[in-house]
């Protein structure tokens, strides 16, 4: 049994035009490939945008983009006009994914802010869906809790991919070397899979309210996904 624990991620301290963050943001891409989080998370959801298509998608800890780009181009039911909005700390929303997906006649718009802040900040508007891919790990179970609490508030659904905690990701992590990740990649993967998940201990943190719904499970080989609907 892997307990939790947090380290800083040399990825989050870096300025977005540092070469080694743009080689890691580059790795990621990579990453985000092999353990299929958009094609995780799109099968997850995918049963509730049939019923209800959201008119605006959240993606938290955002990064380049390059995720979410990859989770609309699995998603064939999302109404064209939809509100996307890529969260980060960092401005490092890759202009190409802007691009493609108004391209795809969605209006994205990319927010530098720090997600639980700008969150807090934001109305209530129906038809919201967060998602977030390797974010949640960065936060203690406090601030989890204080994250979940706005979420429950602001959002009809919220899905979440994160790494799954223990030995067999964990000597994936260390495996990156061989598909050329760079330091701070390789530095922070081992880094994110002690503080990634497992069991129930995301929903354990959601606020107890019989209107949501809450799935947590393993996914893919690496994975660990969170689901949080209202019903
Ligand atoms: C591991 S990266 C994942 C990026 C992206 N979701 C992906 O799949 O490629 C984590 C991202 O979260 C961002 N981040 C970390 N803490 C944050 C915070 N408190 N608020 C907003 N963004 C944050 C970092 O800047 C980084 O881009």
């Amino acid at each position: 049994m892997m307990e939790r624990s947090l380290q800083a991620e040399l990825l989050d301290e870096l300025p977005a035009v540092d070469p080694r963050a743009v080689g890691s943001r580059r790795d990621l891409r990579r990453i985000n490939a092999l353990m299929g989080n958009a094609r995780l998370m799109a099968r997850a959801v995918r049963g509730a945008a049939s019923q209800a298509a959201p008119r605006r998608i959240v993606d938290l800890g955002a990064g380049d983009g390059t995720f979410l780009l990859g989770w609309v181009r699995r998603m064939p039911s999302l109404a064209s006009g939809s509100e996307v909005l890529l969260v980060d700390r960092h401005d490092a929303a890759d202009a190409g994914v802007v691009t493609a997906l108004s391209a795809r006649g969605f209006r994205p718009r990319s927010v530098q802010a720090d997600g639980l802040e700008w969150l807090r900040e934001q109305p209530t508007e129906a038809g919201t869906w967060v998602l977030a891919n390797l974010f949640l790990h960065h936060f203690t179970a406090e601030s989890l809790r204080a994250l979940f609490n706005a979420l429950a508030e602001k959002a009809e659904l919220c899905c979440a991919c994160e790494p799954r905690r223990g030995g067999w990701s964990l000597a994936a992590s260390q495996m990156l070397g061989l598909i050329g990740a760079n330091a701070v990649t390789r530095h922070d993967a081992a880094v994110s899979v002690r503080a990634g998940f497992q069991g129930e201990e995301l929903s354990a943190l959601w606020p107890a309210d019989p209107r949501w719904r809450l799935r947590e499970y393993r996914a893919g080989l690496f994975s660990h996904l969170f689901l949080a609907q209202r019903t």
